[in-house]
């Protein structure tokens, strides 16, 4: 298949992303609140539990994966790539090597995870993996992001999405701006505009085929310790706003990350966004990437036990078809 139809599959209507690529350290640190036994079994179980859930197919395009799960198998002991494919879901992966000190600055970080990233794309697609994740960060404080951080980081961005690209496999541009803090949605809009500003400009200097991307962006929206908060038709209206003005038409979807958000407001803001953006006619599809905000329900029923698998997989594919219903507005 093309890089621009599994672009277009990937943000397909009714469908959208799973990310279920926690490194073993984020994993853990969820698992470590609901005190389940941090070992690579139950990695496995709980990945199982979610892609062996009856009906994902419906709702879910593509499934982001960790590099260990890749080399997992389901309770059936079929290879969790083939059980996907088997459902007519594509497999991606997270190819970044997550977070480290940003030289030159004391409190910022840079994504790494370039040195070798071709040969392990040359791996990865011959094991049936379609596309990849690379996610940056950017903090708000009062003196952050700086410059700096913001054009190292899009950067880099914009390399590993050449590099994907150049392997035929469709690179997910995750340019995150972090919830935590006090500022208000308007600085929030701002630095976004900074960074997608910088973002952009890298993609295109790199020679990025903007059709054969996905764009994994956080919401515009206050800080989690700010308490001014704007109705979801607002923040809606704002962030479709900022959409037209920074993204380029080419861009086949938006696939919005969940990012510590509560899961009401996941879905309460995600389907404000389509119905505001049918009204602007808008060119991208406008969909949902959401790690815990897909998952988090479900695994505190789980809780590491078997028992509560039936339940757990019911609560999972609860959220997967409000994401869905929100992702047309509905
Ligand atoms: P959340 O939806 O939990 O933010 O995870 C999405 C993701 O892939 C972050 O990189």
């Amino acid at each position: 298949m093309s890089m621009k139809k599994i672009a277009k599959k990937l943000v397909s209507k009714q469908r959208g992303i799973l990310a279920a690529d926690e490194s073993n350290t984020t994993i853990s640190k969820r698992f470590k609140e609901l005190s389940i036994n941090l070992n690579e079994e139950n990695r496995r179980s709980w990945r199982n539990l979610l892609l062996t859930s009856k009906g994902i197919e419906e709702f879910i395009s593509g499934v982001i994966f960790y590099d260990e799960t890749i080399h997992q198998n389901s309770d059936n002991n079929q290879s969790f790539i083939n059980l996907l494919s088997s459902k007519n879901i594509l497999s991606g992966i997270k190819v970044d090597k997550s977070l480290h000190k940003l030289a030159g600055s004391n409190q910022e970080n840079i994504t790494e995870g370039l040195d070798g990233l071709s040969e392990r794309l040359i791996i990865y697609k011959d094991m049936g993996l379609s596309f990849a994740k690379w996610r940056a960060l950017i903090v708000i404080t009062d003196e952050l992001p700086s410059d700096y951080c913001i054009s190292v980081n899009a950067h880099a961005l914009a390399r590993y999405a050449a590099i994907c690209q150049e392997q035929s496999i469709v690179p997910i541009v995750e340019p995150e701006v972090y919830i935590e803090g006090k500022h208000s949605i308007y600085k929030s809009k701002e630095v976004n505009e900074k960074v997608f500003k910088k973002v952009f400009t890298e993609l295109i200097e790199q020679n990025v085929d903007l059709e054969s991307i996905i764009l994994k962006p956080s919401m515009i929206i206050q800080g989690d310790k700010n308490a001014d908060i704007l109705s979801a038709e607002k923040i809606a209206e704002i962030n479709v706003e900022f959409l037209l003005s920074n993204v380029p038409f080419q861009v086949p979807g938006i696939a919005y990350l969940s990012g510590g958000m509560s899961d009401d407001d996941s879905i309460s803001i995600l389907r404000n966004i389509n119905q505001y953006a049918k009204e602007k006619e808008t060119p991208w599809e406008i969909t949902f990437s959401y790690g815990r905000g897909l998952q988090s329900a479900a695994m505190h029923e789980w809780r590491g036990n078997n028992e509560n698998i039936i339940p757990a997989q019911k609560i999972f594919i609860e959220r997967c078809k409000q994401a869905s219903m929100a992702r047309q507005g509905l």
